[in-house]
């Protein structure tokens, strides 16, 4: 069954002269507990693909089915941000997170604006789960890159969410530790179940999805290679 189904999807930015067509037309069904990879050039429209997925972005035209909802340019902030909180965690290359803040609580902070109970214990264990519970306490300018974005990885799912999108997780990281993060990605789909859509220019890294869709001047194309 199909968690994202996008169908002829665009989106253009700016106006006249400056008019930059970012996607164009595209269509792409996600499974359910799918891991999915997405290359292509700088420029191609991988992150406005993403970020419309994740309801950060709405297209100009075009049907989208989260989860058998429909999005659409209609669609209010309102449920574009409640349907985000429930359904999408995000993790980005460069971590986003709160520089003066401990890692429990950046880990906690999206928990807040959901109301969910127990949240510190649920950070506590997400925090451990991916190998932190020794760095709680730390804050971001004490961590390791690897250790920041494993602190982000864990806020990214303190919401239970069913989509974990990921913009280069490990383009700021080394060899290694990009591995590490794999794992990681590897474990919460298999054994988790949460679907998986990852930007990344590395093969070797777009190597641990099932699949991988190449974008190309805000078209898909190709799909499954
Ligand atoms: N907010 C915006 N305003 C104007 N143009 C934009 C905006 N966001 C993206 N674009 C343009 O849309 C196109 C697609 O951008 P996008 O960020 O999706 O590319 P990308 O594939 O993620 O590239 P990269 O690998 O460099 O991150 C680019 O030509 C970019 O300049
Ligand atoms: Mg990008």
């Amino acid at each position: 069954m199909n968690i994202i189904e996008l169908n002829k999807i665009s989106k253009t930015y700016g106006k006249g002269e400056g008019k930059v067509k970012a996607l164009q037309n595209v269509s792409l069904n996600i499974e359910r507990e799918e891991f999915v990879a997405i290359m292509g050039p700088s420029g191609s429209g991988k992150t406005t693909l993403l970020n419309m997925i994740g309801l950060l972005d709405k297209p100009d035209s075009g049907k989208y089915l989260l989860d058998n909802r429909e999005i659409n340019s209609e669609t209010g902030q309102n449920t574009l941000a409640s349907l985000r909180r429930d359904k999408i965690g995000f993790v980005f290359q460069s971590f986003n997170l709160l520089a003066r803040t401990t890692a429990l609580d950046n880990v906690i902070m999206p928990a807040i604006y959901s109301g969910l109970k127990n949240r510190v214990n649920v950070a506590k264990k997400l925090l451990e789960q991916v190998g932190l519970g020794h760095r709680i306490k730390h804050k971001p300018n004490q961590m390791s890159g690897g250790e920041k974005q494993r602190v982000a990885i864990a806020r990214a799912l303190i919401n239970n969410p069913q989509i974990l999108l990921t913009d280069e997780p490990t383009g700021n990281l080394d060899t290694k530790t990009g591995q590490e993060i794999m794992k990681i990605f590897t474990d919460l789909n298999k054994n988790k179940g949460i679907t998986i859509l990852m930007i990344t220019h590395e093969p070797e890294i777009a190597k641990h999805a099932q699949r991988s869709i190449k974008m190309r001047d805000g078209k898909i194309s190709i799909n499954n290679f």
